[in-house]
């Protein structure tokens, strides 16, 4: 096969030689973020479902380890969590060192005992998360379904009723279903959550987590995270959320529409943890520092993901994102920013504009070209229909990332992106809403090897993207169709 190593991008993780999909058990233990992921470790399609791990200390470099937990002739292991089990609940220390907890899917094969189920099952860890030992008593969750999966752990602190929680997915019932623990083994139903909003593919991947509004620890409100594929608001897997309270048993929310009443057409009403394409089976660390709430999803989409164009490795992970809850216009949503020590990477600054007119057609800008780099530009409307920047291009060919003021959208247009020939919808046009603060647009954009990360908002609406450019398209222009636009400022860094 082609080398594509133009292609392995440099601030995000790829498995050196296999296929990837979800992160999985992302905790932050004795001063290690471990990031363990759905891989084959034999192949660079899915199958052959194990956990892959990696590690890294600033969430931008990472180091691939050998599989920590392995499918055999019994199960597949898919996506799970892992807890720091501080007080060793499930007996599973050794009288010194209290025990990392694996949570994951043991997907039975034909011909196991449990053929056909999908059943919550225990690992565990006394090295720090290196090496893992499989419980004997697995699974310790069944319900003898065949689409019961993805169980997100967490610690309920009800001060001297506290006690473990399981988010999990009936997928193809659209539905979350959470349980309790007092050991990790026992498991009983506290309540189900769903179908609400979008419901247009099976839910998988569920979190559940508080955070402060605004930062006001006497103001906090519990967030529910789902992923469901496909369904999302730009076709194929996405990742919608809701805000609301948890009480220990139940989550309710006041932005959930229920059943018979959800509009197919008006996923944009419903709100989403990204609106590109490739952002995926988004998850939180577990025991993150401060308390901070970490993210990292799969930058890939189910509708083309084994056809990616890219060999040995195959799928990226997205950058870790720091999410926070924030009150804006009289409405609670979700707010990203990329969570890695970038201090440690400032990059070279390559090119600084500011009150630049941009004018109908494409303009290449000197001094801009790269391959990995963080762009913040910031927009006020002219004439223009729609504006923006052309990135990874050739020219006027290349990546678009654009505003239409008239309909308020964000667009990311990846028809001239690149290599697009290896699946019919890949080459697309992706939208999300945007609104202008104090009549400008301001985006901060993370270009790599093979993806774009827009942040618009203040990391209000993100938007992910894979693109597969020449190595040689790195010239970076800005557009504008139908008139003028002003570019209020501009700055480039080249990173990696
Ligand atoms: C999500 C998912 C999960 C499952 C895993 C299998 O992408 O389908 O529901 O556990 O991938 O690899």
């Amino acid at each position: 096969a082609a080398t594509t190593d133009s292609y392995r991008p440099a601030l995000h993780f790829t498995a050196k030689d296999t296929w990837l999909n979800d992160p999985n058990g992302l905790i932050f233990h004795d001063g290690v973020y471990h990031l363990y992921y759905q891989n084959n470790p034999v192949g660079n399609v899915w199958g052959n479902m194990s956990w892959g791990h990696a590690t890294s200390t600033d969430l931008l470099t990472w180091t691939e380890h050998p599989v920590a937990i392995a499918c055999d002739e019994n199960e597949d292991i898919f996506s799970g969590s892992i807890v720091h089990d501080r007080h060793n609940t499930s007996g599973f220390g050794d009288g010194s060192t209290a025990p990392l907890v694996a949570v994951y899917t043991s997907a039975f094969k034909p011909g196991s005992l449990h053929e056909g189920v999908q059943a919550q099952s225990l690992a565990y860890s006394l090295d720090g998360g290196y090496s893992w030992t499989k419980h004997g008593g697995n699974p310790v969750l069944n319900r003898g379904s065949a689409e019961f999966r993805d169980p997100k752990v967490i610690w309920y602190d009800g001060g001297a009723d506290s006690y473990w929680v399981m988010v999990a997915v009936e997928a193809t019932d659209f539905q979350v279903v959470l349980y309790k623990s007092r050991d990790l083994k026992a498991w009983e139903p506290l309540s189900t959550f769903g179908p609400a909003n979008a419901t247009g593919g099976v839910w998988e991947c569920p979190d559940l987590f508080p955070l402060p509004v605004d930062g006001d620890p006497e103001n906090v409100k519990w967030v529910l995270t789902v992923n469901l594929n496909p369904g999302g608001p730009n076709n194929g897997s996405a990742g919608q959320y809701f805000i609301g309270d948890f009480d220990g048993t139940t989550f309710t929310s006041a932005s959930t529409v229920t059943e018979g009443l959800q509009d197919p057409d008006r996923l944009g009403d419903y709100q989403w943890l990204d609106w590109g394409r490739d952002y995926y089976a988004a998850v939180s660390f577990s025991d993150a520092p401060e308390n901070r709430r970490l993210m990292i999803a799969w930058m890939n989409n189910w509708e083309y993901a084994n056809q990616i164009p890219t060999t040995p490795w195959r799928s990226p992970m997205s950058l870790a994102r720091e999410i926070s809850l924030q009150a804006r216009d009289g409405e609670l949503c979700l707010v990203q920013q990329p969570a890695g020590d970038w201090t440690a990477l400032a990059g070279t600054e390559s090119l600084h504009l500011s009150g630049t007119t941009i004018d109908d057609g494409v303009q290449v800008l000197a001094g801009a070209a790269g391959t990995v780099q963080r762009i913040d530009v910031s927009f006020t409307p002219g004439g223009a229909e729609e504006f923006g920047l052309i990135l990874r291009g050739d020219g006027t060919k290349g990546t678009r990332v654009g505003i239409r003021p008239g309909e308020g959208t964000l667009l990311v247009d990846r028809r001239e992106s690149g290599r697009t020939d290896f699946h019919d919808s890949f080459p697309s046009i992706d939208s999300a809403p945007i609104q202008a603060t104090s009549g400008s647009y301001d985006l901060t954009i993370f270009v790599d090897r093979c993806s774009a990360e827009v942040f618009a908002q203040d990391g209000q609406v993100t938007m992910t993207e894979l693109i597969f450019p020449a190595e040689t398209s790195t010239s970076l222009a800005v557009y504008a169709v139908g008139g003028t636009a002003t570019m209020n400022s501009l700055q480039v860094a080249q990173l990696g």
